[in-house]
């Protein structure tokens, strides 16, 4: 059995949409078995709770140093003998504590095509860019920002009208189809990284 555990910090319709495609299709070697959430407010835990997944919620601001923050995360993932992780709006860098233990084993979700627009407001600065392509991409996780070894990538139109709130919904549309089939594919080892190369299967583009 893989446990998964989905970082996030925000609205959750990721981790909804995850959740969704394993009710839907469900896999006998993965259960999503844990949200970590930043947040206290975030919509996310109200999902989790209706979804009953078990959730650690937890406020970076108690803990000294980011080792201390990570730490305590590391002993719930071990606790909840979690062995994959997809980080789905987790608004913070993953530091050394967890991506030494879990180095391949994480994946992100960002809402662009990287390496353009990297970090907060992907979808702002598309716009400000005046860019017509924009899209998704999910990457394995390094210590950099929005880095790391690109699994795939989908484009979306910017259309001329397009507001902050059309495109993101667009993006969030593409995101719930992708997001959960390279999760359950990466969880599975059907994609791997190795020496910061994807291994496993043709990359995944689609426009
Ligand atoms: C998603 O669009 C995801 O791509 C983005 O946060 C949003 C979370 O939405 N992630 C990043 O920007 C990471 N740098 P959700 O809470 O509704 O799943």
């Amino acid at each position: 059995m893989i446990n998964i555990a989905v970082f996030a910090s925000g609205t959750g319709s990721n981790y909804e949409a995850i959740m969704r495609f394993f009710k839907d299709n469900p896999h006998p070697d993965i259960r999503i078995a844990l949200v970590v959430c930043d947040r206290s407010k975030a919509k996310v835990v109200h999902k989790a709770f209706k979804w009953q997944t078990p959730t650690v919620l937890v406020n970076a601001g108690r803990f000294e140093t980011k080792v201390d923050y990570e730490k305590y995360i590391l002993t719930k993932l071990k606790q909840y003998e979690i062995g994959f992780i997809a980080l789905a709006g987790y608004m913070r860098l993953i530091g050394s504590t967890i991506l030494d233990e879990y180095r391949g084993k994480i994946i992100n979700l960002h809402p662009s095509l990287l390496p353009a627009f990297p970090g907060i407001d992907a979808v702002g600065k598309a716009l400000d860019a005046g860019v017509c392509l924009t899209g998704v991409t999910v990457h394995f996780v390094d210590q950099g920002m929005d880095t790391g070894p690109i699994i795939a990538q989908q484009a979306v139109v910017v259309d001329e009208h397009d507001t902050h709130e059309s495109l993101s919904e667009k993006i969030h549309t593409v995101e719930h189809q992708l997001y959960p089939r390279i999760l359950q594919a990466c969880a599975l080892g059907e994609i791997y990284v190795n020496n910061n190369r994807v291994y496993g299967r043709e990359k995944i583009r689609e426009i």
